[in-house]
């Protein structure tokens, strides 16, 4: 009798089957389904375990959202079996160098105080911007914040909206010090673009989410790059003013919050969210912005698929002193004329002397790694 109790004991506090609440059963196994995971039985009851937690804590912080604590909802999604510190870790990484030796001679935007701007923009509106894509498992950001803004300032230069190629940036671009699956920037592809003369199209050339050997085709190409421009750092009007009158815009932001993990409707409002260069790891398009309320929000498209946030875009907090750093490393393409000759790219020693007075960083984003934990 008292053996049965104590082993009744030991079990109960050893706690490796009572850690699940049995009321979730069901959603856990459809969240499975969903997300396609198959997990051994070891790491299932792992998995679970964080599941349970960031859902608990995602329905309290929608019942708050309710209650107009917050200005945003969050929901579950692909990444619910990560714990914020795996998501943070596995998509950070300090690679790659955030300030190029080309910006030396690029031109600045900067914002013309008599230019009057509508109250909300939303490029989706002129049929300008792709379908949201997915990433996958490849820290990849770089490349497809790069190739929308390259899609949108193609589209409305020619009325054509055509998808390319994610892809050939990851493989081909490495000489322009950009890492693949590994992360890149932005600007960094733009002269890779401009240097190979031309990107393919996604169909022509598809994304595979893995490091690949470079087999682009010149002769494939279908866009063609010039330039490109550097919105002057840290300024909201100077970036308000180029996505208003520009087109979609590249930017790039801090993403690294469970509630970042997590966000999907209303305007985003993270005050811990860090503005420095050197503290941004995921790179995004800006197709837009507007006002809920009295919440100024920048519209942005993201590169998680359709399940993640609000359809795949995201609404952030704009005018409150750069949150997250949306307006600290933003850039432009400019497609080339039938007249127009690419400009034509510095590359002199002496910039990577300056450059290393910079912290190195790069946009790492999302890596293989998370899916294979
Ligand atoms: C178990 O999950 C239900 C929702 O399915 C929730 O209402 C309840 O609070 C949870 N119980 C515990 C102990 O967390
Ligand atoms: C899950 O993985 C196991 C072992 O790899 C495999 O036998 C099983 O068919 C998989 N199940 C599903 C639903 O993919
Ligand atoms: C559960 O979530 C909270 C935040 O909601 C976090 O502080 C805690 O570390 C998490 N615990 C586990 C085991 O993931
Ligand atoms: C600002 O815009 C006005 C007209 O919109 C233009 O005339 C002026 O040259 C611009 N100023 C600068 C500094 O670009």
């Amino acid at each position: 009798m008292q053996l049965i109790l104590i082993i009744t004991i030991v079990v109960l506090s050893s706690g490796c089957v009572l850690t699940y609440n049995k009321t979730r059963d069901q959603q856990w196994s459809l969240w499975k389904d969903t997300h396609k995971k198959n997990y051994s039985t070891a790491e299932e009851s792992v998995r679970r375990a964080v599941w349970e937690n960031n859902t608990e804590m995602i329905e309290e912080h929608n019942l708050q959202a309710d209650l107009g604590i917050y200005t945003y909802w969050l929901g579950m999604n692909q990444y619910g079996d990560l714990t914020v510190n795996e998501f943070v870790q596995k998509y950070t990484g300090l690679i790659g160098n955030m300030e190029t030796k080309y910006n030396q001679v690029r031109q600045v935007f900067v914002s013309n105080s008599t230019v009057s701007l509508p109250d909300s923009v939303d490029w989706r509106n002129q049929n300008v911007v792709e379908a949201v894509k997915d990433q996958g498992g490849c820290g990849a950001c770089w490349a497809f914040s790069a190739v929308g803004s390259i899609e949108s300032a193609y589209a409305i230069k020619t009325g054509t909206l055509v998808s390319l190629s994610e892809q050939q940036l990851v493989d081909c671009s490495g000489g322009q010090r950009n890492y693949g699956c590994g992360g890149g920037t932005m600007d960094h592809a733009f002269v890779y673009v401009i240097t190979a003369s031309g990107i393919e199209t996604e169909s022509s050339y598809p994304y595979t989410a893995v490091d690949q050997t470079c087999v682009f085709n010149p002769t494939e190409t279908t866009v063609q790059v010039c330039d490109f421009v550097d919105i002057a750092s840290g300024d909201e009007v100077a970036l308000q003013q180029a996505v208003a009158t520009i087109g979609p815009i590249s930017v790039a932001i801090d993403a690294g919050r469970s509630s970042f993990q997590f966000y999907q409707s209303g305007v985003y409002n993270e005050p811990t969210c860090l503005q420095r260069i050197f503290e941004l790891d995921h790179a995004v398009l800006l197709i837009g912005y507007g006002t809920d309320g009295n919440h100024d929000y920048w519209l942005v498209k993201n590169s998680w698929s359709t399940d993640w946030g609000d359809q795949g875009y995201m609404k952030m907090t704009r005018n409150q002193n750069n949150q997250c750093g949306i307006a600290t490393a933003a850039s432009y393409p400019i497609i080339c004329s039938t007249n127009t000759q690419p400009v034509q790219q510095m590359t002199s020693d002496a910039f990577y002397m300056i450059s290393n007075m910079w912290l190195v960083i790069g946009i790492y984003c999302f890596v293989k790694t998370c899916y294979d934990l």
